[in-house]
């Protein structure tokens, strides 16, 4: 499954008209624009949609979800009150997918007044519907029943339609409709690829601070903050291990000729840079900067095949002459990997020193100066696109704010 775009109508700050509030993906997509534009708040509709793919109740998605004791889902930002757009009652989110060769549009509708809920869903392929709540047609769109149930059309297992099946409104129908055991096995399925690609998707949030200690060795999983750096860097092959040490060499001043391994008997690890001239430095003195830049070329080694990896500016605490390390990274990597990225940015250099087509996969974010709400397009779409490229001084057009002026 291939995430190609989200497309917003009263989620938070984006109003509703189409053509301005879908964000387009690319294999490497990056988000820019001015504070409070609603760069993150596209990337919480992501993650709304992750805490739905799990199943969760949709008012736990959005409140945070405890069991027992422990929090199992961090809150979106706002919470219930402040999901939809000031003065709307509810919010849609839009994601539309390839899947092999067909095209997979999954539309979530939910109400955010009383109960949040379900007020309506659908899943089409190729534009032939897979499970609908909302079909005039096939006798679908009463809403929600006063039980708190809501009925979807689904094809039957030889393909015929079935009568509508009732279903709870207060989760996404993509892990109930499996339990109708006379549904259409295409819908089963293509609802799970919809939810596996969601809930794999990585929110990275790197942490320096969480990255220096001594580790369990483990299977490879880095962590979203990055706290497993260094079991996951042990457990590399010593050729991607030696790629490590080249882009870090590359970054940090001190020259990184190699990556050594402290192992205790409790079987935990820690990294150890060694640097030109064989000085150590284990990862618990080692820089800010480093173990960022550390973290995300990681991620991206071992995130799977077609997997889906969010960041936020990963740009922070680099030095303005390694920037265009940072944007090395992203295009290779995303492109040798099939790793998508999309990430949000406020660095002008990092814009300069994306590849042409990168450049025109760029979002940009703005506020619509009659009504507020957020809105975006990508750049290469934009009329003026020819003028940033001729300009060669993408730097200073994105920082004086020419690129919100031409949305
Ligand atoms: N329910 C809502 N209704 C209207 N506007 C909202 C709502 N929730 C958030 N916003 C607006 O969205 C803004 C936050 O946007 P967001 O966090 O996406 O900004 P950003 O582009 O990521 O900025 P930064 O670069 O500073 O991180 C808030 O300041 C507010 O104006
Ligand atoms: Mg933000």
């Amino acid at each position: 499954m291939i995430l190609r775009s989200l497309a917003l109508r009263d989620w938070k700050s984006f109003g509703g008209e189409p053509a301005r509030s879908t964000i387009k993906l690319a294999q490497l997509t990056l988000l820019v624009g001015p504070n409070a534009s609603g760069k993150s708040n596209a990337l919480d509709a992501l993650r709304f949609l992750q805490g739905a793919a799990l199943d969760f109740p949709l008012g736990d998605v959005l409140r945070g979800r405890y069991e027992g004791q422990r929090e199992v889902w961090p809150a979106i930002r706002g919470g219930v009150v402040e999901a939809a757009r000031a003065g709307a009652s509810s919010f849609e989110i839009i994601t539309r997918w390839t899947r092999d060769e067909a095209f997979v549009e999954h539309v979530l509708d939910v109400s955010t007044t009383g109960d949040v809920a379900l007020n309506a869903e659908r899943l089409t392929s190729d534009g032939r519907y897979l499970f609908d709540t909302a079909a005039a047609s096939l006798g679908t769109n009463v809403g929600r029943t006063a039980g708190g149930s809501i009925r979807a059309a689904l094809h039957s297992r030889r393909g015929g339609r079935n009568a509508p099946f009732e279903y709870s409104a207060s989760r996404s129908l993509l892990g109930q409709v499996e339990v109708a055991d006379r549904v259409q096995p295409l819908t089963v399925e293509v609802a799970h690829a919809v939810r596996r690609a969601l809930r794999e998707a990585v929110f990275l949030d790197i942490r320096p601070s969480m990255m220096r200690d001594y580790r369990p060795e483990n299977g490879g999983h880095l962590g979203t903050s990055g706290e497993n750096i260094s079991p996951v860097l042990g457990a590399l092959a010593p050729a991607q291990v030696q790629n490590v040490v080249d882009w870090l060499s590359e970054l940090c001043a001190p020259t990184i000729e190699g990556i050594e391994f402290d192992r205790t008997g409790l079987r935990e690890v820690m990294m150890i840079l060694v640097e030109g001239g064989g000085r150590r430095t284990s990862a618990r003195s080692a820089s800010d900067g480093t173990l960022r830049f550390l973290g995300e070329l990681v991620a991206m080694m071992t995130a799977p095949p077609g997997s889906l990896l969010v960041l936020e500016e990963p740009d922070v605490g680099l030095h303005p002459s390694r920037i265009r390390l940072l944007a090395e990274l992203l295009q290779d990597l995303t492109r040798a990997r099939d790793v998508q990225v999309l990430a949000t940015t406020h660095s002008p250099t990092l814009l300069a020193h994306l590849s042409e087509t990168s450049l025109a996969n760029v979002v940009a974010f703005g506020r619509d100066p009659e009504n507020g709400a957020s809105i975006c397009a990508r750049i290469g779409e934009l009329p003026h696109f020819d003028t940033l490229l001729k300009s060669r001084d993408v730097e200073h057009l994105v920082s004086t704010g020419w690129l919100e002026r031409a949305l």
